[in-house]
Formats: C-alpha cells, structure tokens, sequence
C-alpha cells in the first residue's frame, strides 16, 4: 500500500452499511493505493505501506465537498458590504450596474495569471480546511472571452483541489447589453454554450429578479443538457419565480438556495430526485427567509450544504461553519449537516466516487482533531462553528496536508 493511517480513533465512512447514520467505525486504519482507499479495517491487521501516519485523536472523513462556488474573479467589494450595511439592497445595486457586474469588470480586466494565482491562494486555503472537491462557476466574464478564459483556466490548471467546472453565462445581464437582453441570451446560447460544453461539466444559470427569467433558464438549460452538461440552477433566493419546477422538469440535479421555495416546488424536486443545495452564508448576508429545510427533508429531498463562496452575496470560505448556520437557523440535524457537505454534495456533482470511504471509494479524506478539551465526537465539529483546520488531509491517494501543513 502506498499510504496508510492508522488508528483513527473514529471515522466517518457516510457509507450506513459500515454503521450508524454515518457509518461510524472506531479505532480503525485506512489504506490508499493507486489513488483510492485499497483497504479498511481493524488497526491491529493494518497491511504494510510505504508511508504510515497516526489517526489517533483524530476524527476521519471523506474530503469535504464544497459543491457551490464562485471562486474565480477579482477586484473587491468592500465598498458595496459597506452600503448594504447601510441598508441598500443587493438587487438594486445589481440594476445599477454595480455588484456582480462591478466583478465582472475587474475580472475582465484582470490577466489569467493573475486570476490563477488568485485562485491558487483560495484553494490551498480550502484543503487546509480538508475540502478536497470544489465546483466553481465561470459568470464574471459574461463576454465570449472572458467566459472562455475563466473556464481555460480552471481546466487548464493543476489546482490543490478537485475543480468541478460549472458555466455560468447566465449570471447576470451584462452592460453593453442591458438593452438588448435577448441578445444576450442569444449569445450565451449560439456562441457560449456550444464553446464551454467542451470546458466545462454543469451548466447554471441565475433565475431570479434582476437576472435571468424562467423562460430564458429553461432555454440555457436545456440546450446545456442537450450539450452534455449536468443541469443546476440559482432558485427562489430573491424572489419566487417557479424556477425549480422549470429545473425539476428539464432534468435539473439540483436547485440552489430556495429562500422562496413553496409547496409545489418541494414536491416537483421530490418527483424529480433533485438535490437541494441550501446555502446559508448567502442566506445570512442577505438577510433572506429561512428556505423551507423541514418540509424538504419530510419530502425526501436529499440536502447538500455549500459556501456560495463569492465576493458579494456571501463571502464565506467555511463549509463547516455553513453547516453548522444550517444546523443552527435551519434546523437540520448535526448527521444530515455532514452527509450534506460529503455523500449529497458530491451526488451534486454527479461524482459517485466521492463523498464517502469504502474499498474502492475515491482517496479523499479528512482527518480533524476535537476542539481542545473535548471527546473524539464529530458533533463537536458542527458545535464549534467554523475555524476547523483539518490535521491530515488525503486527496486521490495522496498525502498533501500533514500536522495541517501543507505537504511539499
Ligand atoms: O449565488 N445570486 C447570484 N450569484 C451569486 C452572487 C454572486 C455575487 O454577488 O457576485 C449567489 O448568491
Ligand atoms: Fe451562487
């Protein structure tokens, strides 16, 4: 065996026929071979391998999967958090031009190697947190170009973490075509989607007021999915508009946020197997309802928890910490809360190797230690909100953060 950590004193397999909700095991090693787990057993009948790191006093995961960001893009927004303090509103500082257009334009005009270097800094900040897989969207370019490049980059690159490349040209109406918005739908449809289907692995868009309609959604989405794209979509966060419906219909996996989502949405998700992607830091920043977590989980939604990570609507680096907001306002279960950043993220992402630990399963795990003074119980680390560095990190097989340092 290439790689071996031993003696876990509990792991986290998210596989419920090892146990438990989580398929807890307790005192147990976990080995790596050709980039997957080769092996799980009892500590005392661990095979040989050429490198062996403790587990004990750890807690072990899958790699966490954080299946919804907005990671690439410059400039800043300091400025706009600062008249949203003073209570003017998100949306109306998208009309006038400002907002998720204010990074467009920085990101426009920023070089790739910049924007990469950028990225490179966000995402080794991530595995320190023991998030392996990371979905990033394209959306601050909304040019040809500039979409492009986004999505070059992010495939061309060979980042810390798993990237999962999602398109979204549809993220908002660019200025040069704020007159013309059937144009630009045009665009994204006969030039974008067709280019970024070879780039790319989703397709979003953003349906909401200030954005993108049902109609011009369901049009993106449909051709995307036609292209070989997975299907999600920004839903019922500003306003209600029906979009998750549309996205249930069309073949979506998943809907995003859901601040607004009613009865029928619930059901047409339920219906359809999607994955709702609840997304509390934006919840939290723009001071939005509480999406209906209750009735989704009642209807046998599968729930996934993601940052949202962007430089406006939610600012937030911290899965964990999201899951517990999710646990803490939403009232999810602390066992739903980590299925939710593991198994169904990655289900979002429509990696079936990922998200839990099995013999065959992906080579991505997350080793963390309690908070100090506290027992080996995984509740702690939804408890304690946030600020959790992983000790040990495993990614396809690899050993790449050890003591929570970065490996070479
Ligand atoms: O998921 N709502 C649309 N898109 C992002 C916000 C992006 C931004 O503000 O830059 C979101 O909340
Ligand atoms: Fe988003």
């Amino acid at each position: 065996m290439e790689l071996l950590i031993s003696n876990v004193s509990l792991l986290l397999t998210m596989d419920p026929s090892a146990g438990g909700k989580l398929g807890e095991i307790r005192g147990v090693s976990i080995a790596f071979d050709g980039g997957k787990v080769a092996w799980i057993g009892s500590a005392g009948e661990a095979p040989d391998a050429d490198r062996v790191v403790d587990g004990s006093g750890l807690i072990g995961m899958p790699g966490l999967v954080d299946c919804h960001t907005h990671s690439l893009f410059a400039g800043s927004r300091a400025d706009e958090f600062r008249r949203r303090l003073g209570g003017v509103d998100y949306t109306e500082i998208l009309e006038q031009g400002g907002g998720i257009l204010s990074t467009v334009a920085a990101t426009r005009s920023a070089s790739s190697s910049t924007l990469a270097s950028i990225l490179r800094e966000r995402l080794e900040e991530r595995l320190l947190q023991g998030v392996t897989t990371v979905e990033i969207k394209s959306g601050y370019g909304l040019d040809v170009e500039t979409e492009l490049r986004m999505l070059r980059i992010l495939s061309e690159g060979e980042w810390p973490v798993e990237v999962s490349r999602t398109f979204l040209g549809a993220h908002a109406i660019p200025k040069e075509w704020r007159h013309d918005r059937d144009g630009y739908v045009k665009l994204v449809l006969d030039e974008m989607l067709p280019a970024a289907a070879k780039l790319a692995d989703q397709v979003d868009v953003y349906c909401d007021r200030g954005a993108f309609t049902v109609d011009e959604s369901e049009e993106i989405l449909t051709k995307g999915i036609a292209l070989g794209l997975s299907g999600r979509i920004h839903a019922e966060q500003i306003e209600h508009t029906g979009a998750t419906e549309m996205a249930a219909r069309v073949g979506a996996l998943s809907a995003d946020h859901l601040e607004r989502l009613d009865d029928r949405g619930i059901q047409a998700m339920a219906d359809a197997g999607m994955v709702a992607v609840l997304l509390p830091g934006a919840r939290l920043y723009l001071r939005d309802p509480n999406p209906p977590v209750a009735e989704l989980v009642e209807a046998g939604v599968d729930i996934a928890i993601a940052t949202d990570f962007n430089p406006g609507s939610s600012p937030v680096r911290d899965l964990l910490a999201c899951a517990t907001l999710a646990c803490v306002e939403f009232r999810l279960s602390i066992e739903d809360a980590l299925i939710g950043v593991t198994r169904n993220a990655a289900r979002v992402l429509g990696r079936e190797s990922v998200g839990w630990l099995g013999v065959g399963s992906a080579g991505d795990m997350a080793l963390f230690a309690p908070p100090a003074g506290e027992p080996t119980e995984y509740a702690t680390l939804i408890q304690y909100m946030g600020g959790h560095r992983a000790r040990v990190v495993v990614q396809n097989g690899r050993l790449v953060v050890d003591n929570g340092s970065l490996v070479g």
